[in-house]
């Protein structure tokens, strides 16, 4: 898209107060970066204008995804059903973690039918995950309806829907976690990064391989 490769002298500025202190890691060296902690900002910025109770910043969107499905409890074995448009990363995050995607059709939405997802759940089936595919998004109320029916996780994959928002609310922060993107295709991008969404405190994290 183009305009992604300008950036402007705030962007550099803030890129700057990093680089002087000389330290790349978010985390420790509490003294030399003297009270730079841009990451750390990020996450309290993210929660203050999504609106999320939690925010936690990872290498990139697939990385939130992992994050988020292990944080979930979604581990070996389980399905997860998300649409057959969407983005690589969003299947193979499914898969990463040892669970199995089921694929759906989609409709206006661009995103999940709901229809399709009902007739897609197994006994198996352990969460929803709607793609808000290029700034749209989900029927959100319908999908949430199934999930209390039947129990299921809802994970947003809110990557290339940073801003847009569902009757009022910020996608994202709607289902149990959602998802940002920060790579460089992105509208808000820091070369790569992430961000995993809750409201939610992480339940026990599933094994991603059990030993037969
Ligand atoms: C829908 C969707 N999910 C996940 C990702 C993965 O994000 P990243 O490239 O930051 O790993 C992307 C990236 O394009 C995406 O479009």
């Amino acid at each position: 898209m183009p305009g992604f490769e300008l950036f402007g002298t705030e962007e550099r500025s803030e890129v700057n107060d990093v680089l002087e202190t000389g330290i790349l890691m978010r985390y420790g060296f509490d003294g030399p970066r003297q009270g730079v902690w841009k990451s750390r900002e990020l996450e309290t910025a993210i929660s203050n204008v999504f609106g999320s109770k939690y925010t936690q910043l990872v290498s990139s969107g697939t990385a939130a995804l992992t994050t988020a499905m292990a944080a979930l409890g979604i581990g070996y074995g389980d399905e997860i059903i998300l649409p057959a448009f969407t983005f690589v990363a969003s299947f193979e995050a499914v898969i990463s973690v040892g669970a199995i995607p089921v694929f759906a059709d989609v409709d206006d939405t661009l995103t999940l039918n709901p229809e399709a997802v009902r007739n897609a759940i197994t006994p198996k089936t352990k969460c929803i995950m709607p793609v808000h595919m290029c700034g749209s998004m989900a029927d959100l109320d319908a999908l949430m309806a199934i999930c209390k029916e039947h129990n299921l996780i809802l994970l947003e994959d809110a990557c290339q829907s940073i801003g847009a928002s569902y009757k009022g609310k910020k996608l994202g922060t709607i289902g149990d976690a959602g998802t940002f993107s920060f790579d460089f295709v992105k509208t808000i991008t820091c070369a790569e990064g992430g961000a995993v969404l809750t409201t939610t405190k992480a339940q026990t994290a599933a094994p991603i391989c059990t030993l037969l």
